[in-house]
């Protein structure tokens, strides 16, 4: 039997197999909160026979989204409104997951098809963004962002914590915080973005603070059964991969021992100097499995995973724990159904829900 199809079992909870959708913003919500875009598409995800399905980055306060059409789950109304679609997700044999999110100094921006750039100062769609420090992202992003008070420090890492007991009351059994990509929990971590003089900037111990301390709140508040997990950039492609990377890994063994179940290793993308491999197949897998072995922590990756035999051949060689496959599912989402049939599976069939399954044994 493929790798990939293997149960996977973290705290009391088991995914069906080793796929996972990862977190795909749809940019599709009214005012933090989700439209009839997203039952049918997050349903028809796990439908397809993904393990694990997670809804997109959820900001945890309104000037934590990216666009104004990111979802949020800032108050419990906005939660409420995820129902629906927990409940799709688990009547599909899927566990659902949401990421928890700050965007930072990169919020308060245009969606991808509308420009993807900021909104410029003035305009009654956009809001001023914060940061650890005052220095904007670059030349797409502009917006100066406000220095973080420690007030504000506290105040959004509570808006997390608040934002965790939301996602578990209403029936999220995975989460994710948003530690990745260049937001805000990003430029805390990354001497490209921050350059504080108090507790939260200069050494490796101050900027891993907010990240640390985030954790532990929300840890609090996450039930101890179900899986808490990160996603860190651990790299940033600047020409300073190895400190970076060697300072990922101390973190993630400190995440781990504040409660982390899994660490999802992705980009940093906190400066538009970076030279990320996009074309390059698997390109993280190996850095992937680098911070699982010298961590010591289960680990899921994502990034060019889309073609069946490259995801089964990332888990044959021990690079992660969990392949997540982000836009081949958009493509597809059946695209389990499709790597089973690639990888020679015996029934196929059998890796989707059984209402379809049952009438598709039948083909090869
Ligand atoms: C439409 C779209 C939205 C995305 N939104 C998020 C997001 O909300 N949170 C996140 O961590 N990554 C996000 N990503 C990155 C994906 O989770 C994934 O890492 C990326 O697409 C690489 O995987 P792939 O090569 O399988 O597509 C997004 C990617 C796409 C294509």
């Amino acid at each position: 039997m493929a790798a990939l199809f293997q149960p996977f079992k973290l705290k009391d909870v088991t995914l069906r197999n080793r796929i996972g959708v990862p977190p795909m913003c749809q940019y599709s919500a009214v005012d933090g909160r989700v439209t009839d875009w997203h039952l049918p598409h997050l349903a028809g995800l796990a439908r397809g026979g993904a393990g694990l399905v997670v809804v997109e980055a959820t900001a945890v306060s309104p000037e934590g989204r990216i666009t104004p059409g990111c979802t949020g789950i800032w108050n419990d109304e906005l939660a409420q409104a995820f129902v629906p679609s927990v409940r799709a997700i688990k009547a599909a044999g899927a566990v659902p997951g949401i990421q928890l999110a700050h965007a930072g100094r990169k919020a308060s921006a245009n969606r991808p098809w509308e420009g993807d750039d900021h909104i410029p100062d003035g305009d009654p769609r956009g809001w001023q963004t914060i940061a650890p420090s005052a220095i904007p992202f670059g030349a797409h992003l502009p917006k100066v962002p406000q220095a973080m008070t420690l007030d504000d420090i506290a105040r959004v890492r509570w808006d997390f914590a608040a934002a965790a007991r939301r996602a578990r009351d209403v029936g999220f059994e995975w989460l994710e915080l948003h530690f990745a990509h260049g937001y805000l929990a990003q430029t805390f971590f990354s001497v490209h973005a921050n350059q504080r003089t108090d507790a939260y900037g200069g050494s490796f111990e101050n900027r891993s603070r907010f990240l640390l301390e985030t954790l532990a709140a929300v840890r609090e508040v996450w039930p101890e059964r179900l899986p808490l997990t990160v996603r860190l950039g651990v790299v940033e492609f600047d020409g300073h991969d190895e400190e970076h990377l060697a300072e990922s890994i101390e973190l993630a063994r400190r995440f781990k021992a504040g409660g982390l179940d899994l660490l999802s290793v992705s980009g940093a993308f906190t400066t538009p100097q970076s030279q990320v491999p996009w074309g390059q197949p698997a390109f993280l897998a190996p850095i992937a499995g680098r911070v699982r072995r010298e961590a010591d922590i289960p680990v899921a990756s994502a990034w060019n995973l889309g073609v069946p035999a490259v995801a089964e051949q990332v888990l044959q060689d021990g690079h992660m724990d969990l392949v997540l496959v982000g836009k081949a599912h958009l493509a597809n989402p059946h695209w389990p159904y499709q790597a089973a049939r690639e990888l020679g599976v015996e029934n196929p069939a059998w890796v989707l829900p059984a209402p379809y399954a049952h009438w598709l044994s039948a083909l090869r």
